[in-house]
C-alpha cells in the first residue's frame, strides 16, 4: 500500500449485501470529483465445501452468493455510472467455469453459472458500448486454494458425516478423495503476477480480448485445450476414466498418476 498512488482509496464492501454494495456505489459517485468511472473489477470469490454429498447446502448458498449473485449485485449497482463512460467491466471467473472440476462442486456450479452470466453481459451490453472481459485463471496459489485451510475444512467435512454416508462410500474412497484434492492443489501455479498482467490488460488496453486465460501448467494447459478442441463427449470420457483409475482400489495406479502429475 506504501507504494500506491495517494488518490488510492479502500473501502469495504460485502458484496453479498445490497445497503453494503449502495453504500459502496454512493462513496464512489461523492468521491468521483471531476473523473468518471472507467471500469468495475468483480473479483470476489469463496471456495467451501467438496463432492455434492460431502458439501452442505450453505455451501452450495454460499458460493452462489458470492460467486455469482454478488458479480450481479455490484454489476448492477454501478452501470449507471459505466454507462456515461462506455466504460468496462472486468468479471474474473475461472477455468472451472468452462471445464469441469469435480470435488469442489458448489465452487464449480457457482464459476459456470458466472461464465453465464458474463457472456450475457458482454452480449447485451454490446449496444451501450460497454465492453465484458472475462478472466478465466487455472489454479493459483492464494488464500483460496490454501491446502492447510482446504485439508482442514475437507477433514472436518469426513469426521461430520452420518453413519449411512460413511457406509456408502467407505475409507477407501475419503482416502481417495484427500489425494484427489492434494493432486488438484499440487497443480496451482505460484506466479500470482501472470493474473495480475492479465488483469491490467483487461482493465487499460484500449481493445482488449474478450477473454483472458491465464494459464501455466502444462496439465491444465493440456486439458483446457483438448476441452476446447474434442467434442464434450470425448472429454467426459477421458476425465471419467481418469477419476476411475484414481479412485480404483490400486494403490499402484494412483501413485503412477500422481508420480505422473508432479513431474509435468
Ligand atoms: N486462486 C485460484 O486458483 C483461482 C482460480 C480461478 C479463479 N479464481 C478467482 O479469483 C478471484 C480471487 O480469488 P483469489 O484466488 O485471489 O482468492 P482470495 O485471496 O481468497 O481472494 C478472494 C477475495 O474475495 C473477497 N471476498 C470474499 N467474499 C467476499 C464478499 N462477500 N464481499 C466482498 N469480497 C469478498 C475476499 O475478501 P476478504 O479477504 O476481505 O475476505 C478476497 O479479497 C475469485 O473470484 C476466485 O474465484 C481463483
Amino acid at each position: 500500500m506504501e507504494s500506491c498512488s495517494n488518490r488510492l482509496r479502500v473501502l469495504h464492501m460485502d458484496v453479498t449485501k445490497d445497503d453494503s454494495v449502495k453504500r459502496a456505489f454512493e462513496y464512489v459517485q461523492q468521491n468521483l470529483g471531476s473523473a468518471e468511472l472507467w471500469g468495475v473489477v468483480n473479483n470476489a470469490g469463496i471456495l467451501t465445501g467438496f463432492t455434492v454429498e460431502f458439501s452442505s447446502m450453505e455451501d452450495f448458498r454460499n458460493c452462489i452468493d458470492v460467486n455469482l449473485l454478488g458479480y450481479v449485485r455490484v454489476t448492477k449497482a454501478f452501470l449507471p455510472l459505466l454507462k456515461r463512460t462506455k466504460g468496462r467491466i472486468v468479471n474474473i471467473t475461472s477455468v472451472a467455469g468452462k471445464f469441469t472440476l469435480p470435488f469442489c462442486t458448489p465452487y464449480t456450479a457457482s464459476k459456470y453459472a458466472a461464465v453465464g452470466f458474463t457472456d450475457c453481459l458482454r452480449l447485451e451490453l454490446e449496444t451501450l458500448g460497454i465492453s465484458v472481459v472475462s478472466i478465466e485463471p487455472e489454479l493459483f496459489l492464494t488464500g483460496l486454494t490454501c491446502h492447510d485451510t482446504i485439508n482442514k475444512n475437507l477433514d472436518a467435512q469426513l469426521e461430520s458425516l452420518g453413519p449411512s454416508l460413511k457406509e456408502d462410500y467407505g475409507d477407501d474412497y475419503a482416502t481417495s478423495l484427500k489425494d484427489v484434492v492434494k493432486l488438484i492443489l499440487s497443480i496451482a501455479c505460484s506466479k500470482i503476477s501472470i493474473v495480475v498482467d492479465d488483469l491490467e490488460s483487461a482493465v487499460s488496453l484500449e481493445n482488449p480480448y474478450h477473454t483472458y486465460k491465464p494459464r501455466r501448467h502444462v496439465l491444465s494447459r493440456f486439458l483446457c485445450s483438448c476441452g476446447e478442441v474434442i467434442p464434450r463427449s470425448c472429454h467426459i470420457l477421458i476425465m471419467k476414466l481418469f477419476f476411475r483409475l484414481f479412485f480404483s482400489k490400486s494403490k499402484a495406479i494412483k501413485d503412477v498418476i500422481i508420480k505422473i502429475v508432479s513431474w509435468l
